[in-house]
């Protein structure tokens, strides 16, 4: 683990935040770009895909001037829905990818196989594959560090279950998958790192997060990076929300300090809904622009 360098203090966030995806670190304001991806998980066909893509791709120009938007469609689909996107801005990401390098291992899939196909970001340690598939933390954070250096803007999901909120350890087991995540990562090499909070329970359950809870708990994601590396890195780095977000719920939980966007799963398949999730980002993403100026 990178060290906690130079004499910065690891405070609470945020600092003094002046629009929701800003905070202010010793006397400068850092923005945050807003951040909305789709993960369309195991769904669509490869029609259906395509026209989703192609539906976005002409109805997002202008906000992803403002806002990042990513999708994030099944791996059999990534060459044909990136074509579908073509210069739309709109960036095309994968929903996981191998821990190796290439060689012999059956069934996965690599960085550099995913830089071919045209991907820009992916998806590592989603709650699917942590708890659906068995994925430990020290897996999750070799795929974290590959997919870095590779030069893939990584989408690190971390988020405690049900239970573990219960029993008061979510800031301990979202510590822990972020603690165990990053091993071994170098400052420098974090330029491409967001991470989405999603809590386990509000995963396609229709059950979001209070606002409330959603802001403390990336409040608290926010110190631990600073203390794992430092208040600069934390201020810097995108936290997005995922869990039961919709259209209905975007404006409250987007407007929450500290959350930087959205991961979408199940909205994310209407094209109508992931525009207008899309929209309130874009519309965060030029106002904060406009006070920086
Ligand atoms: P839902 O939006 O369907 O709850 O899924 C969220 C998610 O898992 C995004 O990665």
């Amino acid at each position: 683990m990178a060290s906690r360098p130079h004499g910065l203090q690891s405070p609470d966030f945020p600092l003094g935040s002046t629009c929701r995806a800003t905070t202010t670190l010793q006397g400068m304001t850092v923005h945050r770009r807003p951040f909305v991806g789709g993960n369309w998980k195991m769904n669509t066909d490869l029609a259906s895909g395509v026209e989703l893509a192609q539906r976005l791709a002409t109805s997002m120009r202008e906000i992803v001037l403002h806002s990042d938007v990513v999708v994030f469609p099944p791996s059999p689909y990534l060459h044909s829905v990136g074509k579908a996107l073509g210069i739309s801005g709109i960036g095309l990401g994968a929903q996981d990818v191998s821990a190796e390098a290439n060689g012999a291992h059956t069934g996965e899939v690599s960085c550099e196989m995913l830089l071919d196909l045209g991907c820009t970001h992916v998806i590592v340690g989603h709650s699917e594959r942590r708890h659906g598939r068995g994925e430990s933390d020290e897996l999750v954070g070799a795929k974290t560090q590959i997919a870095l250096a590779s030069g893939l803007t990584c989408v690190l999901c971390v988020g405690e279950t049900g239970a573990e909120r219960k029993a008061g350890l979510a800031h301990e087991v979202t510590g822990r998958q972020l603690r165990v995540g990053l091993h071994g990562i170098e400052l420098g090499a974090l330029e491409g790192l967001v991470i989405a909070y999603e809590p386990v329970w509000a995963i396609g359950t229709g059950v979001s997060a209070t606002v409330s809870d959603a802001a403390e708990a990336h409040r608290e994601i926010r110190r631990q990076l600073s203390l794992l590396y430092n208040a600069e890195l934390a201020a810097r780095t995108r936290i997005i929300y995922g869990g039961s977000c919709t259209p209905g719920n975007v404006q409250s939980l987007l407007s929450q300090p500290g959350v930087d966007g959205g991961l979408i799963g199940g909205a994310s398949l209407q094209a109508e809904a992931f525009l207008a999730i899309g929209q309130f980002a874009g519309e965060q993403g030029r106002r904060a622009a406009g006070s920086a100026t």
